[in-house]
């Protein structure tokens, strides 16, 4: 369960979130969506402690995040798989070694469980027998596998993902979005998805955010955002209409 209250962000003078309130509630899969620059990654960034708020709380299964020290967040991280905006692979570390950092920064597991987490994530992902391979040998496509399978690696109730599918071709980002659904399906993890893209949104969210302003315009349902008649609403959706 996410509970964020009164949240605020600003940066020098420009406000990017304002007062935003809303839960996530276990196993929901949320979407948020918004224009670029409406402020979906440093609401993300907030949620796992990476960007202090000016105000409000964030609490994730009823801890406090905002006032955590580093020990404290890394334990908190290590129930988070987060799957950044671009991949964010380490270029100098193969597939593998990638993999394995995260599990050995997160987990206490040993050499030889780390190695069959590795293997198994990647299977999970439809990468098996990748782990020698550099981030230069990849596809954009196959760069977003290694970073979900990074993210799954650790086992984590919550999922965020960063523009997952951004950037890909239609072929690409439904097999995207069919990961996203295949561990949402298990019913055991939370997922927060940041996109701008209307596609994913419908293929993977029970839920949908849109931020406008800095603050939460709609909440609802994928199907009701598309039939909304608010012109902020109309505006988003059908700018994204060539997509869907
Ligand atoms: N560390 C930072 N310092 C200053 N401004 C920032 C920082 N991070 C984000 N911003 C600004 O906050 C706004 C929202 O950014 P962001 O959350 O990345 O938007 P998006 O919705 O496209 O993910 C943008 O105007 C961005 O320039
Ligand atoms: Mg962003």
């Amino acid at each position: 369960m996410i509970e964020v209250k009164n949240l605020s962000k600003s940066f020098g003078e420009k406000g990017v979130l304002s007062d935003l309130n809303f839960s996530v509630s276990h196993g929901q899969s949320v979407a948020i969506v918004g224009k670029s620059g409406a402020g979906k990654s440093v609401l993300l960034k907030c949620l796992i402690g990476l960007v202090k708020p000016d105000e409000g709380t964030i609490y994730v299964d009823n801890k406090l995040i905002n006032s955590m020290n580093f020990g404290q967040l890394q334990e908190i991280r290590s129930n988070i798989g987060m799957v950044f905006q671009f991949g964010a692979l380490f270029d100098s570390m193969t597939v593998g070694e990638n993999i394995s950092l995260a599990l050995q920064k997160l987990t206490k597991l040993s050499s030889d469980e780390i190695k069959e987490r590795v293997y198994n994530s990647l299977e999970e992902v439809d990468m098996v027998n990748t782990e020698d391979l550099m981030p230069s040998e990849l596809s954009g496509g196959m760069k977003k596998r290694v970073g979900i399978a990074r993210a799954i690696a650790i086992k984590p109730a919550y999922l965020f993902y960063d523009e997952p599918t951004t950037g890909l071709d239609p072929v690409m980002t439904d097999s995207i979005n069919r990961l996203i659904l295949k561990f949402q399906d298990t019913g055991e993890v939370t997922s927060v998805i940041i996109t701008h893209e209307m596609r994913t949104v419908y293929d993977v969210a029970d839920r949908v955010l849109l931020l406008h302003g800095g603050e939460i315009w709609f909440d609802g349902r994928p199907e009701e955002i598309k039939n909304s008649d608010d012109l902020v609403v109309q505006q988003f959706v059908t700018g994204n209409s060539t997509l869907v």
